[in-house]
C-alpha cells in the first residue's frame, strides 16, 4: 500500500512476469500492473480490484492494511476481469457493501458473477460525498467497454481513469517522473494503438468534454502501469493527437515470404520509396511480434503489404494481420498489396481487397512477380515504391 496523494493509496498488484494479455492476443514485454486504489476519508472507498488470479493476495493485503469490514463502498470503473475479477472474492467476505458503477457495469458484473449485490448506478456528473472529498463520475462508454467509467476525486484533484491513459508496464516506481520516459511512451502508445484505436472518435469527444469541465487535475492514475504525476495533462494531449487519424508520415512495408522472392520485392519497393525521400520500415510479419507491428502500422501513413500465393491465398501471418487491422479501423492511411507467385497468383489482389475492407485507401494496383524476380521485375518493384511515395503526398 502506497500513498499516492493525501489519503489516496495504491493497493494494486505488479505483474512482472506477464508476457501476453487478453489471453494470448497482446504482447506485454514489460509486464503490467493492476492498479486498485483505496481512499481513506470519512468513508473508506475501494476503487477497482485486481485480476482474479491475484484475488487472495489482494484480499489479504486489504485485510491487513485497512480491514475488509471497514470498506464502506466499492467503485467499479470497469468490469473486465483484470480490474473487476476479484470483486466476487472481496464481496464473499463483505457482501452488503454498496457497489457504485454504471448501468452497463451492473449488467457486466452480473454477467460475470451471476450474482446480485448492492448496486448503485451512477451517470456522468453524479457526485458522492465521502467526507472531505467528493467522487464525481464521468461515463467513458466504449473507452473501451460499454461499462467504462472514470472517477474524479474532487478535492484531491485526482483522476482515476481506469484503462484510459494506462500502459502495460511494470516498473519499480509508480510515477511517471521516476521511470524511463522512452519506455513509458512506447508502452502508452502501444496500448492506445492496440486497444483504443477503434474508439478514437469517442476518445476525442470525451477529451473535449472533460477539458470543457475545467476540472483541476493534479494527477491521473490509470489502472495499468504508472501514474501521471508530473504534468499529467501530457498524456491527455498525446491521446488527443492519437485520436485524430494519427500518423508520422512514414511508410511500413510488411510481408511474409517462403523462398525470399516476396522479400526481395519488399526490399526493392523500399528502394523505390527511398528514391522519393519517404522514410520506411520493413517487417517480416511471420517473424515480428504482432502487437509491436500494430503499433508501427498505427504510426504509418502508408502501408504496403505482401505475401506469396500459397493454396490460392496469402500466408496466414498476412491474413491474420489484415484481419486485425480491420478490427482496429485505421483511418487516413494509404495502402497497396504485392507478392510473388508460381502459378495461380491470387494473393496480391486478395491483400488489396482485404486492405480496402479494413478501411485503408488503395492507391496502387497490386504488383506481382512470377517465381524469382528478375532484375527487370525488381526495377518494376522500385517503380511501384516510388509511385506509392507520390501517392502518399
Ligand atoms: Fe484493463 Fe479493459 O481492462
Amino acid at each position: 500500500m502506497l500513498e499516492i496523494k493525501d489519503n489516496i493509496f495504491w493497493v494494486g498488484i505488479k505483474d512482472w512476469e506477464l508476457r501476453r494479455f487478453h489471453g494470448h492476443e497482446l504482447s506485454t514485454h514489460r509486464g503490467s500492473s493492476y492498479n486498485s486504489y483505496l481512499i481513506k476519508d470519512k468513508k473508506t472507498v475501494l476503487v477497482d480490484t485486481v485480476w482474479d488470479p491475484y484475488q487472495e493476495e489482494f484480499a489479504e493485503m486489504l485485510e491487513k492494511e485497512v480491514g475488509l469490514g471497514h470498506i464502506d463502498m466499492i467503485v467499479i470503473n470497469h468490469m473486465e476481469p483484470d480490474h473487476g475479477g476479484s470483486l466476487g472474492h472481496i464481496l464473499s467476505k463483505i457482501p452488503e457493501t454498496p457497489i457504485y458503477c454504471t448501468k452497463n457495469g451492473m449488467e457486466t458484473i452480473r454477467g460475470h458473477f451471476h450474482r446480485d449485490w448492492n448496486f448503485n448506478i451512477v451517470k456522468t456528473g453524479d457526485c458522492v460525498n465521502i467526507g472531505s472529498y467528493d467522487l464525481v463520475f464521468v461515463e467513458m462508454q466504449m473507452i473501451h467497454w460499454p461499462d467504462s467509467l472514470l472517477t474524479y476525486v474532487k478535492g484531491a484533484n485526482v483522476v482515476l481513469s481506469n484503462d484510459a491513459f494506462g500502459q502495460h508496464y511494470s516498473a519499480q516506481s509508480l510515477f511517471n517522473d521516476e521511470v524511463d520516459a522512452c519506455e513509458l511512451y512506447q508502452e502508452a502508445e502501444k496500448y492506445y494503438a492496440n486497444i483504443l484505436t477503434p474508439f478514437s472518435a469517442l476518445v476525442k469527444k470525451k477529451i473535449e468534454q472533460i477539458k470543457g469541465l475545467s476540472l483541476p487535475i493534479e494527477m491521473i492514475a490509470p489502472s495499468h502501469g504508472v501514474i501521471w504525476r508530473d504534468n499529467p495533462m501530457q498524456i491527455v494531449d498525446r491521446y488527443y493527437e492519437w485520436s485524430q487519424d494519427y500518423h508520422e508520415g512514414n511508410a511500413v512495408i510488411v510481408y511474409d515470404t517462403m523462398y525470399e522472392a516476396t522479400k526481395s520485392m519488399a526490399q526493392a519497393i523500399g528502394r523505390g520509396l527511398e528514391k522519393k525521400n519517404v522514410k520506411y520500415k520493413l517487417f517480416n510479419c511471420g517473424k515480428t511480434d504482432d502487437s509491436d507491428l500494430i503499433t508501427e502500422l498505427f504510426k504509418a501513413k502508408g502501408i504496403i503489404l505482401g505475401s506469396c500465393t500459397v493454396n490460392n491465398t496469402m500466408l496466414h501471418s498476412v491474413g491474420g494481420l489484415v484481419e486485425r487491422m480491420k478490427g482496429l479501423r485505421f483511418k487516413n492511411k494509404v495502402a497497396a498489396g504485392f507478392g510473388s507467385y508460381g502459378w495461380s497468383g491470387e494473393a496480391p489482389a486478395l491483400i488489396s481487397r482485404k486492405l480496402e475492407e479494413a478501411g485503408l485507401t488503395i492507391v496502387m494496383d497490386p504488383i506481382k512477380v512470377k517465381y524469382r524476380p528478375t532484375a527487370e521485375d525488381l526495377g518494376r518493384c522500385e517503380e511501384f515504391g516510388s509511385g506509392f511515395a507520390e501517392k502518399m503526398r
